[in-house]
């Protein structure tokens, strides 16, 4: 059975995107079978993967609508490095359509859960990169989803925003999907020649009642640095202390105790 992740957090800025592109990318080099879907009408995690957003016919805006059906918008392995198996379904600005066009469907919330029944069992790791809001967009996400993975920036304001987001997932539980759970929050940007990194670290643990991971992504150029080039971090620089980062993080979630008997 294929696992489902919305990476979430509405919150701007704090590596949601970094965050799916990179494990989405470490998971695929760990020999799985990977999705990456691009919830977001930003559009980084499209870039992030290589792909030119400004030049695509067909995004996940287009099956949401009915417009064409799932297989026409994916685009099959868009790394260069076909080794990797990992598919997109990308995004561009027209899904900021969405929050108007979906609302005259008949079941709004569920537009991409249904669109990925069909498909969802072909991949190892359905990995969705949600967009900084919770409306309908990371509605659809979270319906469509088994679990939550919150990103949380190593900062002064870590904390802030967290019990609306929890408060939202609890509220899709009850009443769109219960089966969602919050699988764990990852730190991010964590800068170990700062004492706050270290503070914000501490402090989340011990005021979050949520699993935290074990692998702690840190502050890290070249992370900030590949998507210029459309590269996960694994193939823009293997060795750097941010692909380590991820690697850490992919080998844990693919061992989640959540999902031990799944
Ligand atoms: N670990 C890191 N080290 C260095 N830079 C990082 C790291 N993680 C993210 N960044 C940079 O921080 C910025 C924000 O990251 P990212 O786009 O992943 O956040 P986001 O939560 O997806 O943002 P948005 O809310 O706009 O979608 C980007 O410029 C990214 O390259
Ligand atoms: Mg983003």
């Amino acid at each position: 059975m294929g696992r489902i992740i919305a990476i979430a957090n509405q919150k701007g800025g704090v590596g949601k995107t970094t965050t799916s592109v990179n494990l989405a990318a470490c998971l695929a080099e760990k020999g799985k079978k990977v999705l990456a879907i691009d919830m977001d009408p930003q559009g980084n995690m499209t870039s992030g993967l290589g792909v030119d957003k400004s030049n695509i016919d067909l995004t996940i805006y287009d099956a949401m609508l009915g417009e064409c059906n799932i297989g026409e918008c994916m685009i099959v392995k868009p790394l260069e490095n076909k080794k990797l198996n990992l598919s997109l379904l990308p995004s561009n600005r027209e899904l900021a359509g969405a929050e108007v066009d979906f609302i005259t469907q008949e079941r709004p919330q569920y537009i991409l859960k249904d669109l990925l029944e069909s498909i969802k069992d072909k991949y190892d790791f359905t990995i969705i990169d949600c967009p900084p809001a919770l409306g309908i967009l990371t509605v659809n996400s979270m319906t469509a989803a088994n679990t939550v993975i919150v990103p949380i920036q190593c900062e002064f304001y870590a904390l802030d925003g967290l019990s609306q987001l929890i408060y939202t997932i609890d509220l899709i539980k009850q009443k769109l999907n219960k089966q969602l759970e919050i699988e764990g929050v990852v730190f991010t940007m964590y800068d170990a020649r700062t004492n706050l990194s270290l503070e914000v670290v501490e402090n989340v643990k011990n005021n979050l009642d949520q699993y935290i991971y074990k692998s702690i992504i840190p502050r890290n150029v070249r992370l900030a640095e590949a998507p210029s080039f459309g590269l996960p971090i694994n193939l823009y620089d293997s060795k750097s202390a941010g692909a380590q980062g991820y690697r850490d993080l992919a080998a844990e979630v693919i061992n989640n105790k959540l999902y031990a008997n799944m």
